[in-house]
Protein backbone atom coordinates (compact mmCIF):
# COMPACT_ATOMS: atom_id res chain seq x y z
CA UNK A 1 0.00 0.00 0.00
CA UNK A 2 0.87 3.66 -0.74
CA UNK A 3 -0.43 7.12 0.30
CA UNK A 4 -1.40 9.39 -2.65
CA UNK A 5 2.65 11.06 -2.50
CA UNK A 6 3.20 7.35 -3.35
CA UNK A 7 5.15 6.67 0.34
CA UNK A 8 4.41 2.79 1.21
CA UNK A 9 2.52 2.23 4.00
CA UNK A 10 4.61 1.14 7.14
CA UNK A 11 1.56 -1.86 8.02
CA UNK A 12 -0.89 -0.77 11.09
CA UNK A 13 0.60 -2.93 13.48
CA UNK A 14 4.00 -2.12 13.13
CA UNK A 15 3.83 1.62 13.60
CA UNK A 16 2.00 1.57 16.40
CA UNK A 17 4.78 -1.14 17.84
CA UNK A 18 7.14 1.11 16.62
CA UNK A 19 5.20 5.04 18.17
CA UNK A 20 4.77 2.47 21.22
CA UNK A 21 8.29 1.88 21.40
CA UNK A 22 9.44 5.34 20.46
CA UNK A 23 7.06 6.88 22.98
CA UNK A 24 8.56 4.37 25.84
CA UNK A 25 12.37 5.60 25.28
CA UNK A 26 10.82 9.72 25.40
CA UNK A 27 9.31 8.76 28.43
CA UNK A 28 12.52 7.13 30.62
CA UNK A 29 14.91 9.46 29.33
CA UNK A 30 15.49 12.69 31.07
CA UNK A 31 16.60 15.08 28.49
CA UNK A 32 15.40 14.49 25.62
CA UNK A 33 16.77 16.81 22.31
CA UNK A 34 15.67 16.85 18.94
CA UNK A 35 17.44 17.38 15.37
CA UNK A 36 15.14 18.34 13.11
CA UNK A 37 15.85 19.05 9.16
CA UNK A 38 14.23 20.14 5.94
CA UNK A 39 11.88 16.70 5.78
CA UNK A 40 9.98 18.34 8.88
CA UNK A 41 8.77 21.16 7.07
CA UNK A 42 8.40 19.08 3.67
CA UNK A 43 4.66 18.81 4.64
CA UNK A 44 4.32 22.59 5.08
CA UNK A 45 5.21 22.77 1.16
CA UNK A 46 8.83 23.83 1.60
CA UNK A 47 11.18 21.22 -0.96
CA UNK A 48 14.21 19.67 1.24
CA UNK A 49 17.85 19.61 -0.36
CA UNK A 50 18.97 16.29 -1.00
CA UNK A 51 16.66 12.88 -1.90
CA UNK A 52 14.14 11.99 -5.15
CA UNK A 53 12.23 15.98 -5.04
CA UNK A 54 15.47 18.31 -3.54
CA UNK A 55 16.26 21.32 -4.58
CA UNK A 56 19.47 20.15 -5.16
CA UNK A 57 19.14 17.12 -6.97
CA UNK A 58 16.73 18.79 -9.39
CA UNK A 59 19.45 22.17 -10.02
CA UNK A 60 22.82 21.23 -8.42
CA UNK A 61 24.60 22.34 -5.08
CA UNK A 62 25.04 25.94 -4.24
CA UNK A 63 28.54 26.94 -4.57
CA UNK A 64 30.72 26.33 -1.21
CA UNK A 65 32.43 29.62 -1.36
CA UNK A 66 29.09 31.71 -0.72
CA UNK A 67 30.54 33.20 2.38
CA UNK A 68 33.58 34.15 0.68
CA UNK A 69 31.95 36.18 -2.31
CA UNK A 70 29.46 37.48 0.51
CA UNK A 71 32.88 38.71 2.57
CA UNK A 72 34.41 39.70 -1.05
CA UNK A 73 31.28 41.91 -2.20
CA UNK A 74 28.53 42.49 0.12
CA UNK A 75 27.29 45.15 -1.52
CA UNK A 76 26.52 42.73 -4.79
CA UNK A 77 25.09 39.89 -2.49
CA UNK A 78 22.49 42.12 -1.03
CA UNK A 79 21.63 43.40 -3.82
CA UNK A 80 20.92 39.77 -5.09
CA UNK A 81 18.99 39.07 -1.37
CA UNK A 82 16.81 42.60 -2.17
CA UNK A 83 16.16 40.78 -5.73
CA UNK A 84 14.85 38.11 -4.14
CA UNK A 85 12.73 39.97 -2.47
CA UNK A 86 10.81 41.02 -5.23
CA UNK A 87 11.03 37.91 -7.49
CA UNK A 88 11.59 35.01 -5.04
CA UNK A 89 13.18 31.75 -5.48
CA UNK A 90 11.05 28.36 -5.29
CA UNK A 91 12.47 27.96 -1.98
CA UNK A 92 12.22 31.84 -0.48
CA UNK A 93 8.55 31.57 -2.18
CA UNK A 94 7.77 28.29 -0.51
CA UNK A 95 9.29 30.11 2.92
CA UNK A 96 6.82 32.93 2.52
CA UNK A 97 4.16 30.65 2.01
CA UNK A 98 4.29 28.55 4.61
CA UNK A 99 2.72 27.30 7.90
CA UNK A 100 3.55 24.41 10.32
CA UNK A 101 2.05 21.32 10.21
CA UNK A 102 1.67 18.39 11.99
CA UNK A 103 4.89 17.51 12.74
CA UNK A 104 5.20 21.25 13.96
CA UNK A 105 2.84 21.20 16.39
CA UNK A 106 3.77 17.50 17.50
CA UNK A 107 7.07 18.69 18.33
CA UNK A 108 5.94 21.26 20.37
CA UNK A 109 3.32 19.36 21.99
CA UNK A 110 5.69 17.57 23.21
CA UNK A 111 8.02 20.17 24.79
CA UNK A 112 4.48 21.38 26.47
CA UNK A 113 4.54 17.83 28.15
CA UNK A 114 8.23 18.03 29.51
CA UNK A 115 9.24 15.69 27.25
CA UNK A 116 11.16 17.04 25.05
CA UNK A 117 14.02 19.78 26.35
CA UNK A 118 15.29 21.16 23.37
CA UNK A 119 15.17 21.31 19.26
CA UNK A 120 18.33 21.97 17.35
CA UNK A 121 17.13 22.44 13.84
CA UNK A 122 18.66 22.55 10.25
CA UNK A 123 15.51 24.84 9.20
CA UNK A 124 15.63 28.38 8.71
CA UNK A 125 11.52 29.00 8.39
CA UNK A 126 10.82 29.48 11.62
CA UNK A 127 8.10 27.18 11.34
CA UNK A 128 8.82 25.41 15.28
CA UNK A 129 8.32 29.01 16.40
CA UNK A 130 4.95 29.83 15.33
CA UNK A 131 3.31 25.92 16.47
CA UNK A 132 4.89 27.14 19.87
CA UNK A 133 8.08 25.39 20.42
CA UNK A 134 10.24 28.07 22.60
CA UNK A 135 13.43 26.02 23.34
CA UNK A 136 14.91 26.34 19.99
CA UNK A 137 17.97 26.71 18.50
CA UNK A 138 18.21 27.65 14.79
CA UNK A 139 21.67 26.21 14.00
CA UNK A 140 22.03 27.61 10.32
CA UNK A 141 19.95 30.53 11.62
CA UNK A 142 16.41 32.23 10.76
CA UNK A 143 15.47 33.74 7.28
CA UNK A 144 12.91 36.66 8.67
CA UNK A 145 16.34 37.59 10.99
CA UNK A 146 19.54 39.66 10.47
CA UNK A 147 23.00 38.98 12.00
CA UNK A 148 25.68 41.49 13.00
CA UNK A 149 28.65 39.30 11.88
CA UNK A 150 30.89 41.64 14.43
CA UNK A 151 28.65 41.54 17.87
CA UNK A 152 25.90 38.73 16.79
CA UNK A 153 23.32 41.05 17.19
CA UNK A 154 20.04 39.80 15.58
CA UNK A 155 17.16 42.35 14.72
CA UNK A 156 14.02 41.25 12.39
CA UNK A 157 14.72 41.56 8.66
CA UNK A 158 11.37 43.90 7.85
CA UNK A 159 12.87 46.72 6.00
CA UNK A 160 15.05 46.81 2.96
CA UNK A 161 18.19 48.14 4.47
CA UNK A 162 18.77 51.70 3.20
CA UNK A 163 22.64 51.64 3.65
CA UNK A 164 23.96 48.64 1.64
CA UNK A 165 25.66 46.68 2.87
CA UNK A 166 23.56 47.75 6.20
CA UNK A 167 26.43 48.23 9.64
CA UNK A 168 25.38 47.55 13.45
CA UNK A 169 24.11 50.40 14.71
CA UNK A 170 25.97 48.74 18.12
CA UNK A 171 29.35 47.41 16.59
CA UNK A 172 29.38 49.27 13.21
CA UNK A 173 29.83 45.42 12.18
CA UNK A 174 28.71 44.06 8.59
CA UNK A 175 25.19 42.89 8.51
CA UNK A 176 23.66 39.98 6.50
CA UNK A 177 20.62 37.96 7.17
CA UNK A 178 21.13 34.94 9.85
CA UNK A 179 20.78 32.14 7.70
CA UNK A 180 23.95 30.63 7.31
CA UNK A 181 25.85 30.13 4.19
CA UNK A 182 27.96 27.63 2.74
CA UNK A 183 31.23 28.45 4.59
CA UNK A 184 30.55 30.42 7.28
CA UNK A 185 31.22 29.80 10.71
CA UNK A 186 27.84 28.38 12.86
CA UNK A 187 26.93 31.30 15.03
CA UNK A 188 29.15 31.20 18.42
CA UNK A 189 25.89 31.49 20.73
CA UNK A 190 24.10 29.11 18.53
CA UNK A 191 26.67 26.34 18.92
CA UNK A 192 27.35 27.15 22.31
CA UNK A 193 23.80 26.12 23.19
CA UNK A 194 24.02 23.23 20.75
CA UNK A 195 27.04 21.82 22.71
CA UNK A 196 25.27 22.25 26.27
CA UNK A 197 22.22 20.73 25.26
CA UNK A 198 24.18 17.82 23.49
CA UNK A 199 26.07 17.30 26.88
CA UNK A 200 22.68 16.47 28.62
CA UNK A 201 21.15 14.86 26.34
CA UNK A 202 20.21 11.32 27.20
CA UNK A 203 18.51 10.55 24.20
CA UNK A 204 17.64 12.39 20.51
CA UNK A 205 14.76 12.53 18.37
CA UNK A 206 16.07 12.82 14.81
CA UNK A 207 13.29 13.98 12.67
CA UNK A 208 13.51 14.30 8.72
CA UNK A 209 16.99 14.95 8.39
CA UNK A 210 19.50 12.72 6.30
CA UNK A 211 22.15 14.08 9.27
CA UNK A 212 25.00 14.32 6.63
CA UNK A 213 25.35 17.74 7.66
CA UNK A 214 28.34 18.82 10.24
CA UNK A 215 28.19 20.34 13.23
CA UNK A 216 24.50 19.40 13.25
CA UNK A 217 24.69 15.36 12.92
CA UNK A 218 27.66 15.22 14.87
CA UNK A 219 25.76 15.64 18.00
CA UNK A 220 23.83 12.52 17.32
CA UNK A 221 26.73 10.85 16.85
CA UNK A 222 28.21 11.82 20.07
CA UNK A 223 25.32 11.08 21.88
CA UNK A 224 24.83 7.24 20.29
CA UNK A 225 28.88 7.00 21.17
CA UNK A 226 27.86 7.54 24.54
CA UNK A 227 25.22 4.95 24.97
CA UNK A 228 22.21 6.76 24.28
CA UNK A 229 19.09 5.59 22.24
CA UNK A 230 18.10 7.35 19.11
CA UNK A 231 15.19 7.93 17.83
CA UNK A 232 14.26 8.03 13.96
CA UNK A 233 11.39 9.77 12.08
CA UNK A 234 11.98 10.05 8.39
CA UNK A 235 10.69 9.00 5.02
CA UNK A 236 13.82 6.97 4.00
CA UNK A 237 16.34 5.37 5.47
CA UNK A 238 19.89 7.58 6.34
CA UNK A 239 23.29 6.77 7.13
CA UNK A 240 22.51 6.69 11.22
CA UNK A 241 19.42 4.58 10.72
CA UNK A 242 21.40 1.59 11.96
CA UNK A 243 22.30 3.28 15.06
CA UNK A 244 18.85 3.98 16.15
CA UNK A 245 16.89 2.18 18.70
CA UNK A 246 13.52 3.29 16.80
CA UNK A 247 13.61 4.34 13.43
CA UNK A 248 10.14 4.95 11.82
CA UNK A 249 10.28 5.61 8.12
CA UNK A 250 7.29 7.75 6.98
CA UNK A 251 5.54 11.20 6.87
CA UNK A 252 7.02 13.27 10.33
CA UNK A 253 3.29 15.06 10.24
CA UNK A 254 2.01 11.17 10.43
CA UNK A 255 3.79 9.85 13.17
CA UNK A 256 5.00 12.21 15.50
CA UNK A 257 1.57 13.08 15.94
CA UNK A 258 1.16 9.38 16.63
CA UNK A 259 4.14 8.96 19.51
CA UNK A 260 2.66 12.10 20.96
CA UNK A 261 -0.78 10.15 21.44
CA UNK A 262 1.32 7.61 22.53
CA UNK A 263 3.37 9.35 24.92
CA UNK A 264 0.63 11.28 26.46
CA UNK A 265 -1.26 8.22 27.26
CA UNK A 266 2.19 6.97 29.12
CA UNK A 267 2.75 10.01 30.76
CA UNK A 268 -0.98 9.99 32.49
CA UNK A 269 -0.85 6.12 33.24
P1 LIG B 1 17.85 17.08 3.45
O1 LIG B 1 17.17 17.67 2.27
O2 LIG B 1 19.25 16.63 3.32
O3 LIG B 1 17.02 15.83 3.99
C1 LIG B 1 15.65 15.83 4.19
C2 LIG B 1 15.28 14.47 4.73
O4 LIG B 1 13.89 14.50 5.04
C3 LIG B 1 15.47 13.31 3.74
O5 LIG B 1 16.07 12.22 4.42
C4 LIG B 1 14.04 12.96 3.30
O6 LIG B 1 13.90 11.57 3.04
C5 LIG B 1 13.27 13.35 4.53
N1 LIG B 1 11.85 13.71 4.28
C6 LIG B 1 11.29 14.28 3.19
N2 LIG B 1 9.97 14.47 3.37
C7 LIG B 1 9.69 14.04 4.62
C8 LIG B 1 8.51 13.97 5.41
N3 LIG B 1 7.32 14.40 4.95
N4 LIG B 1 8.59 13.44 6.65
C9 LIG B 1 9.77 12.97 7.13
N5 LIG B 1 10.93 13.00 6.43
C10 LIG B 1 10.89 13.53 5.20
O7 LIG B 1 17.68 18.14 4.64
P2 LIG B 1 18.56 18.35 5.97
O8 LIG B 1 19.00 17.06 6.55
O9 LIG B 1 17.78 19.26 6.81
O10 LIG B 1 22.11 23.71 5.38
O11 LIG B 1 19.82 19.11 5.40
C11 LIG B 1 20.74 19.65 6.31
C12 LIG B 1 21.36 20.88 5.78
O12 LIG B 1 21.86 20.64 4.47
C13 LIG B 1 20.43 22.04 5.54
O13 LIG B 1 20.07 22.75 6.71
C14 LIG B 1 21.22 22.90 4.60
C15 LIG B 1 22.01 21.89 3.80
O14 LIG B 1 23.39 22.12 3.78
C16 LIG B 1 22.54 24.89 4.89
O15 LIG B 1 22.17 25.32 3.82
C17 LIG B 1 23.49 25.62 5.77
Amino acid sequence: MADSDGVPDLPEELLEALSQQAAEILLSARHVIALTGAGISAESGIPTFRGKEGLWTKHGEPPLNQYQNFMTSPETWWDRVIERRRNPDELSAAVREAVPNDGHFAMAELERLGVLKHIITQNIDNLHRIAGSAQITEIHGNSQWLRCLGCGTRAPFEEIPEQRPPRCDDCGGLVKTDTVMFGEPIPRDALQTCIQESDLADCILLVGTTAVVSPAADFAWEIHSRGHPLIEVNLDPTVITDRCQVAIHGKAGEIMSRIVDKVKRGSTG
